[in-house]
């Protein structure tokens, strides 16, 4: 029996801006997906009904050269398609787990590019933003031009808040519709630039360790977010919750529904967007996808 996990992503700044290459910072959250793989000799496989799991199945098979059935289980406390990176954690924590069931473990890097192409497969379209996250863990930059960890100094002690409000939206449609605005809008266009111009200047002041420059980024990507029709109301009520209590925030992920990021996690910043969430917490920096007991 072999047993992996992988933590929840969220995207300090840059998210649908990525998936046209621009780059995007975002961390690793301490929510986790865990998933046990046992071989079953004789049986038939036995997996829950999600395309992320079979998907990623099929791929570690295909890396072992090993068809032998099995029994896979998933345990999460992310929550669903609500902008936590929920299948990018699924997928990598799948491959990995999957991959040393079979006795051909994949390297991180292995199981970041196969996360990915998890993600592409099931989803059209999808940037290894959340894929390689989940897998690395930490902080990172994704993009066109460079794909890493980041050290930020003092950043393992940094904490956020998150609120969820219950929803989930489909991450393809989102994507889509930013797509179909980019082709016939040329603002729209710019504003994915602009979303770009600020995860670089994230970038910066994250390696000098200045996590509180981040807040007044992250506040300008929310409204370039908004401009390009990915934020919702309940999502608004979040982000202004946070604000008025003195606090920075913005939505995470595709967006349309589901979770906010907020930046310093005081007490008052945690508690106003829990007055406007269906779930509050706050979030440390978590390890990438590792072996479990
Ligand atoms: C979804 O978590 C983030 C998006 O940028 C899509 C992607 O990166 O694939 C909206």
């Amino acid at each position: 029996m072999a047993r992996s996990s992988a933590p929840g992503t969220a995207f300090l700044l840059g998210e649908h801006a990525v998936v046209y290459g621009e780059p995007a910072l975002l961390f690793a959250v301490g929510r986790r997906a865990t998933v046990t793989v046992e071989t079953k000799s004789g049986e038939e496989d036995k997996m829950p009904d999600s395309a992320y799991v079979r998907e990623a199945v099929g791929r570690a098979r295909e890396h072992a050269g090993d068809d032998t059935p099995l029994r896979v289980e998933v345990e999460s406390d992310i929550p669903i398609g609500a902008g936590l990176g929920s299948s990018a954690a699924v997928s990598a924590a799948t491959l990995h787990a999957a991959s040393r069931e079979l006795g051909a473990p994949m390297e991180r890097e292995k199981v970041a590019e196969e996360a990915h192409a998890v993600e592409l497969d099931v989803q059209g379209a999808a940037s290894p933003a959340d894929t390689y996250t989940a897998t690395m863990g930490g902080y990172t930059v994704v993009g066109d031009e460079e794909k890493r960890r980041l050290d930020v100094p003092g950043g393992a002690d940094a904490r956020f808040v998150v609120g969820w409000d219950g929803g989930s939206a489909p991450t393809g449609e989102m994507v889509e519709g930013v797509s179909r605005l980019v082709d016939r809008n040329r603002v729209a266009d710019d504003i994915v630039e602009s979303i770009g111009d600020l995860s670089r200047m994230g970038v910066e002041r994250a390696e000098t360790g200045d996590t509180d420059a981040l807040g007044a980024l992250m506040d300008m990507n929310q409204g370039l977010l908004d401009a390009l029709g990915v934020s919702s109301s309940s999502l608004s009520r979040m982000v202004w919750a946070a604000r008025d209590a003195g606090g920075h925030a913005k939505l995470t992920g595709a967006g349309g529904a589901g979770c906010v990021v907020a930046h310093p996690a005081a007490d008052d910043v945690l508690s106003a967007v829990e007055d406007e969430a269906e779930e509050a917490f706050v979030a440390r920096v978590a390890e990438g996808v590792r072996t479990e007991e």
